[in-house]
């Protein structure tokens, strides 16, 4: 269905729509190897990773030309460190797959000078000629990437605090410990994000139900960043019967 310019897909269950959207990664990579992703982290990808690596494994997709960029990173988290997103996607996808490392492009959260790192992503973006195909998950209070909301949102990519509620939603990385979440992240900026050719926005589960709502059906306002992705002239967004609860099958 469509909405607000948006196309909306259903998917019976989390699982249904992470493998539907492998597939789809598959054949986007399959007509353009060179393709150049934008990757997100948290919970809902995880069955997506699952089932990339998974296709990757039985010989179904090719990465060994694809590039990709990671949408954030927590500031003052080193790499290495088992709760940064840098690990996060080895553990998922990067140690399952034939990526080439040199093509895996991730923010530093412990580089010296932020604003010169936040620029140099920018750069790195755009010597790749740009994202392809951005993909997306949902924070349940509206945030995409680290763009939390609040009374303005950023451009670029950036540093920024993190809210409380992002905090607690991080909390297993750091062994359920809210107080050891860092409380600034690098991330995207809003027009990083839409100046992806598509983007594909997966959200799965009842506890992202308002926040599909709130970003189909607008307003388009800072106090829920992925209201912006209104904006955007092909945008997906992908949800479970549970995330999509609150979207009335008419459209409406
Ligand atoms: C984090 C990430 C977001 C992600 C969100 C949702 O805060 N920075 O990019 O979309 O969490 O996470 P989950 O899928 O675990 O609900």
């Amino acid at each position: 269905m469509h909405v607000n310019g948006m196309t909306i897909r259903r998917f019976a269950s989390p699982a249904s729509a992470a493998s539907a959207l492998a597939r789809h990664v598959a054949r986007c990579l399959a007509s353009n190897p060179n393709l150049v992703l934008g990757l997100p982290t948290g919970r809902t990808p995880v069955p997506f990773y699952a089932e990339l690596a998974a296709l990757h494994q039985s010989g179904h997709v090719d990465f060994s030309r694809a590039t990709t960029f990671n949408l954030d990173e927590f500031a003052g988290v080193a790499p290495e460190h088992s709760g940064s997103y840098r690990a996060f996607m080895e553990r998922h996808l990067f140690s399952h797959v034939n990526l080439s490392s040199k093509r895996i492009h991730f923010l530093s959260g412990v580089a010296p000078d932020a604003s010169a790192e936040c620029r140099r992503y920018e750069r790195a973006i755009a010597r790749s000629g740009g994202l392809d195909l951005m993909l997306l998950g949902l924070g349940a209070n509206g945030h995409i990437g680290f763009n939390e909301p609040g009374q303005s949102l950023v451009a670029f990519t950036h540093k920024t605090k993190l809210t409380l509620a992002t905090r607690q939603a991080n909390a297993a990385l750091f062994h359920r410990r809210v107080g050891d979440v860092p409380r600034e992240a690098l991330s995207m900026g809003m027009r990083t994000i839409l100046r992806a050719r598509r983007i594909i926005l997966l959200a799965t589960g009842s506890t992202k139900a308002p926040a599909v709502h709130r970003l189909v059906r607008g307003p388009i306002t800072p106090k829920v960043p992925a209201s912006f992705l209104q904006l955007h002239p092909a945008i997906e967004v992908w949800v479970d019967e549970a995330a999509g609860a609150r979207l009335s099958a008419s459209g409406d």
